[in-house]
């Protein structure tokens, strides 16, 4: 079964307002309006920037630093988006069989929901950093302790994760293109479309995702990656997403985007989920090429960093981040900036060359009138339904002006109850619920889309809901 259908339409660029200066304006109104708008509509953090183009921009975390305020400052104001550096995978989460640990976990979720940020969750199933009584185990055992593990994990988080690193790193690095030898894999090679049947199970809203390293060129690995995919979607086995770690030299593959193009192309988001590249004389270069090659791909969906300052890499003395030591923004960081802005494809019109005139400047006073509006929005529903339950995906697409936020209403059927919410803010949870959006996607350019979620119990809700923009 595939959740949603991949009915997620390529996204229309962000156009700014021009479009709704009058017909008659002149060349200086026109190009002044640009300057104007395009200052307006350019974020000043990766957040706020990636959501105008209906993306996010994220960082993995420690949870123990988000108690270290020059941390927590940066998190807070750059990202949208959160992964668990280490607290979600199986020795942290089932340090015992059977006996589930999730404070770091609940900490991370619980910072990201208070601040309107998503969560990725990362991983429910890898060859590394098992428990070692997972390690000592074989066969029909170790199977079964996986998938009730997945199924554990999936479900204490059911409704809080944007996206699941179902499995990470299954296959081998070098010519093979074949599945890295692990515990795992000696249990059969059916287990990763086990563990991702498990996961959708048991969360059925998160997007299930398959995530590796080296990938992030057309080569034997990826190249192995992609037949399975393109093996599970014609089986029906639920994926929704690859993730491509890139943690990358100096430079940047020159098929990158290629790469992600024909993963898109085969039904599938793709995020890019550990970036981190080399520190030298090319990075704010290759950060700026990775962005845009995401930016490129309407599949897409975010990307996020594995670290916050140089200090906080796993990578040691590569100073691979966006951040120095002492938290200042690197050029790296301004390159990514200004590549999520420039996606917008503001109008190209030459300045002016004809001389301000020397008339002055009209007396009247400028119109009262508010700015148009544009159609507002739009809301689009797709239901992924079973007996007692749904979750619904809720589409919001802006009309032909900007949206600076959004509610969507909904109308339940009687004895119909919203259990859990994504990405928007629910006023209730049951009868007629405005959903209204959270920080990081009330913004949505013109004719761009941007989406939230819930889940509920009883009789999924029919008809169209409404849209207001605010
Ligand atoms: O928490 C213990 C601490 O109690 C102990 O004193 C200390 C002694 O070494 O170890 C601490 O655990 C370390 C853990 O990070 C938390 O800091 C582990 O040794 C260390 O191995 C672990 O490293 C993590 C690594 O995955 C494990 O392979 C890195 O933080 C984490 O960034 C890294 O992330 C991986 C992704 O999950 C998958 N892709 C590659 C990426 C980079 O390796």
């Amino acid at each position: 079964m595939d959740k949603i259908p991949d009915e997620r339409a390529p996204r229309p660029r962000f156009r700014g307002r021009r479009v709704l200066m009058p017909l008659a304006a002149t060349l200086a109104a026109v190009a002044a309006t640009v300057a104007v708008t395009s200052a307006a509509n350019a974020g000043t953090t990766l957040g706020a920037s990636a959501a105008e183009k209906g993306r996010y921009y994220g960082a993995a975390v420690p949870a123990f630093k988000l108690s270290d305020s020059q941390f927590a400052t940066i998190v807070n104001r750059e990202f949208n988006q959160l992964t668990p550096e280490n607290e979600m995978k199986w020795d942290a989460t089932e340090p015992q069989q059977g006996r589930f640990s999730y404070s770091g976990g609940d900490q991370i979720v619980a910072h990201a929901q208070s601040h309107g940020m998503i969560v990725r969750g990362h991983t429910l199933l890898w060859y590394q950093q098992q428990p070692g009584w997972a390690q000592s185990l074989s066969g029909t055992a170790l199977r079964n302790a996986a998938i009730n593990h997945v199924t554990q994990v999936a479900t204490h988080y059911r409704g809080k994760i944007y996206a699941w690193d179902v499995v990470n790193e299954a296959f081998a690095d070098g010519g093979s293109g074949g599945r890295r030898d692990s515990n795992l894999q000696r249990t059969g090679n059916d287990w990763i479309e086990a563990a991702f049947r498990a996961a959708r199970a048991a969360d059925p809203g998160a997007k299930l995702c398959y995530n590796d390293y080296n990938t992030d060129g057309i080569n034997a690995k990826s190249t192995g990656i992609y037949n399975m995919v393109r093996d599970f979607k014609s089986r029906g086995v639920p994926i929704d997403c690859v993730g491509f770690q890139s943690h990358l030299g100096t430079s940047v593959p020159s098929d990158y985007q290629a790469n992600l193009q024909r993963f898109a192309d085969l039904g599938v988001d793709v995020q890019i989920t550990e970036l981190d590249i080399t520190q030298g004389s090319n990075q704010a270069n290759a950060y700026a090429q990775v962005t845009r090659a995401c930016l490129a791909i309407s599949r897409c969906t975010g990307i996020t960093v594995w670290g916050v300052r140089d200090s906080d890499s796993w990578r040691g003395n590569d100073n691979p981040l966006l951040f120095d030591r002492s938290g200042n923004k690197k050029a790296a960081y301004t390159s990514v900036l200004n590549a999520l802005n420039s996606g917008t494809p503001i109008p190209t019109t030459p300045p002016p060359t004809t001389p301000p005139p020397t008339t002055p400047p009209p007396t009247t006073p400028p119109p009262t009138t508010p700015p148009p509006t544009g159609d507002g929005c739009s809301a689009s529903v797709s239901l992924n339904s079973w007996n007692g339950g749904f979750v619904a995906t809720v589409k919001v697409t802006a009309g032909s002006s900007a949206l600076r936020g959004w509610t969507v209403r909904v109308t339940l059927p009687s004895g119909t109850a919203v259990t859990n919410t994504w990405s928007a803010q629910a006023s209730g949870s049951s009868g007629t619920v405005d959903f209204r959006n959270v920080d990081y996607n009330g913004q949505v350019g013109a004719g761009a889309s941007t989406e939230f979620g819930f889940q509920g119990t009883g009789a999924s809700p029919s008809g169209t809901p409404t849209c207001t923009a605010s």
